[in-house]
């Protein structure tokens, strides 16, 4: 039986994604398994995890209209939606690559915010934080960890896909202020996916993995791949994080 982990498989996306999945062996994990705001927590699941892992899912996510910082000084919202994922990845890998065809799947917001772009000299925004900049910010992150693994890894079985979901019904108004938390409420029952429906072609990814080493879509859509040259330069980003 394949295994699939879920970071984030307790709620949204990620929930609807686990209920989909018949026939495989789902470890979906959310903050009560292990706290991703905590790269020592994040560490640690990785060594509580199945030797062997044929597809695991980037899920977890958690919004926030004030800066909070981490017990290790990282901005939360930075932490759970960029580190923990790169940690997971990276840590991981050894897993995945004992399975036929692994794939990672990143639910994040490749070719949908253009506007994203990294804050180099200060990733964690400590000099004017505020939700939109990071999330756009996180958007551009989560692109250049997919491309760096791709780039780290070239050997590798492991299939790396960026997927953005778009506008779904997940419930996340809830981590907003009023009146924010209302419109966004409104919009999304209005006009966002369910998650039962966002899931549908997301288990598709897992069940018949891309044969590229990096895929990026936009619900469903391939949309151009990151650029490469940041990639790097983010992988020392990472790198120098954990120090
Ligand atoms: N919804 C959208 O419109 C949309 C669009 C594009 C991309 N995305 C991306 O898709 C992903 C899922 O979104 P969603 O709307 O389904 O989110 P969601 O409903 O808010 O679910 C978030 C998940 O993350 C987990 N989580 C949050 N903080 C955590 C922590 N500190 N440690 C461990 N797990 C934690 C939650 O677990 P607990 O609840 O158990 O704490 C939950 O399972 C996110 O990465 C998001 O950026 C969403």
């Amino acid at each position: 039986m394949r295994t699939v982990v879920i970071a984030g498989g307790t709620r949204g996306i990620g929930r609807a994604l686990a209920d989909r999945l018949t026939g495989w062996n789902v470890v979906a994990l959310g903050s009560a398994d292990a706290d991703l705001s905590s790269m020592k927590d994040t560490r640690a699941l990785i060594g509580r995890l199945p030797e062997r892992i044929d597809a695991l899912v980037l899920s977890a996510g958690r919004f926030s209209s004030r800066r909070i910082v981490t017990g290790e000084g990282l901005e939360r919202t930075w932490a759970i939606g960029v580190v923990a994922k790169y940690l997971l990845a990276d840590g991981l890998r050894p897993a995945l690559e004992r399975a036929p065809r692994p794939v990672i799947l990143n639910l994040c917001g490749v070719g949908g915010i253009r506007a994203g772009r990294i804050h180099w000299d200060d990733p964690q925004l400590t000099g004017g934080y505020s939700l939109l900049t990071m999330t756009m910010q996180g958007a551009r992150a989560n692109d250049l960890l997919g491309a760096g693994f791709a780039q780290r890894y070239p050997g590798s079985p492991v299939r790396y896909v960026l997927y953005n979901p778009l506008f779904v019904n997940s419930g996340m108004h809830r981590y907003f202020d009023q009146p924010l938390r209302s419109v966004i409420g409104v919009s999304a029952a209005l006009f966002g996916t369910s998650p039962a429906k966002a899931a549908t072609p997301l288990a598709e990814v897992l069940e018949e993995p891309p044969s590229a080493p990096l895929t990026a879509l936009r619900r469903g859509r391939p949309v151009p791949l990151p650029d490469p040259a940041d990639a790097a330069r983010f992988y020392d980003l990472m790198q120098a994080t954990q120090k």
